[in-house]
């Protein structure tokens, strides 16, 4: 749906009024009436969005989310990057940006460290940066917008916990460690089973794709006898670990927790009884427009917004889900 350099274009005068003085640029009218129309020309900003991966539906819905949060504002012109899950080709995309004099840079990075120099050298030149879902280290960024992973992480643990009665042998499918969202859902779990009987009796990194989650999840089923639970990292890790348990024929013994909550997604599976539980992670697109179009009006913001998350169960899905604390 969405190509490397995806561009959209779009003409608005709402942002326009805000920056019609200095912003002119380009080349010098010739006559005084082509320096009128060009002084009234619609001044167009241009954002620029590097998404670390195409590969997950989840991603798919936030440059969605972004470019349909863009349409409102016809002044904005996005140009969408896919860095394919490699980190120097989205370092590459922020110097790219940089070179481009863009407006503006959305980043939803691969993983923090890596890309927290780039993001950071934008940010000294005066170009303001929104990080989205996935943090960058230190603070030299305008913006960060993400759920809270940690808090997404306990709630798990804790549903897990009740669930099972308060004891158990799981498996945990992480989610890249080497980037926020993997860590802080780790931790805050681990922190929510604390204290109980839940035994993690097998635990690997997936890197958030299904077919990594699925080879591990042969490998836990190889190893151990006895799985009552996955807690994975994201729907596709959790749907990856069913797949395995049913060509085992062990998928009716286990319990499948995941976080996302697509509807095409997770909420298909927790329908369909694949998943019991999936934790919503909001994509946070359009609030990355609703800020940027703050940010560019010069306006203040915050520099962390907190996204709310729910979750859903066959039980409370009709209900749409019940939102975490
Ligand atoms: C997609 C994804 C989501 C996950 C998010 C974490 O790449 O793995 O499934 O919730 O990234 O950043």
């Amino acid at each position: 749906m969405f190509h490397n350099h995806f561009v959209c274009r779009i003409i608005f005068p709402a942002l326009l009024v805000a920056f019609a003085s200095g912003c002119s640029g380009g080349k010098p009218a010739e006559t005084p009436a082509e320096n009128t129309a060009a002084q009234s020309a619609p001044k167009v900003f241009t954002i620029g969005m590097s998404q670390c991966n195409l590969g997950e539906p989840w991603r798919v819905q936030m440059n969605h989310d972004i470019a349909e949060a863009a349409k409102n504002h016809p002044a904005l012109r996005v140009i969408f990057k896919d860095a394919q899950n490699q980190t120097t080709v989205q370092q590459n995309h922020v110097q790219e940006f940089i070179s481009q004099g863009v407006d503006l840079i959305i980043v939803s990075p691969l993983e923090a460290a890596p890309l927290t120099g780039p993001v950071a050298e934008a940010y000294e030149r005066g170009i303001p940066v929104i990080v989205l879902d996935r943090a960058v280290l230190g603070d030299k960024f305008a913006m960060f917008i993400g759920a809270a992973n940690t808090l997404i992480g306990e709630a798990a643990g804790r549903w897990v916990v009740e669930k099972l009665g308060g004891e158990g042998k799981i498996v945990e499918l992480k989610g890249l460690m080497t980037s926020t969202p993997g860590q802080d859902r780790h931790t805050g779990f681990r922190k929510g089973i604390e204290g109980s009987g839940i035994e993690v009796v097998f635990e690997a990194d997936m890197r958030w794709l299904q077919p990594n989650a699925q080879s591990e999840m042969e490998s836990a089923l190889t190893r151990c006898p006895e799985i009552d639970l996955v807690y994975a990292h994201n729907d596709p890790g959790a749907y990856g670990a069913y797949l395995a348990a049913k060509a085992a024929g062990r998928e009716k013994d286990i319990i499948f927790v995941g976080i996302d909550g697509l509807p095409q997604e997770g909420l298909a599976y927790v329908e369909q009884g694949i998943l019991d539980v999936t934790f919503e992670y909001p994509t946070g697109g359009a609030e990355a427009i609703e800020y940027a179009v703050k940010i560019l009006a010069g306006e203040e913001v915050p520099k962390n917004l907190v996204l709310p998350s729910r979750f859903y169960t066959k039980e409370n899905l009709a209900d749409g889900g019940e939102w975490l604390e």
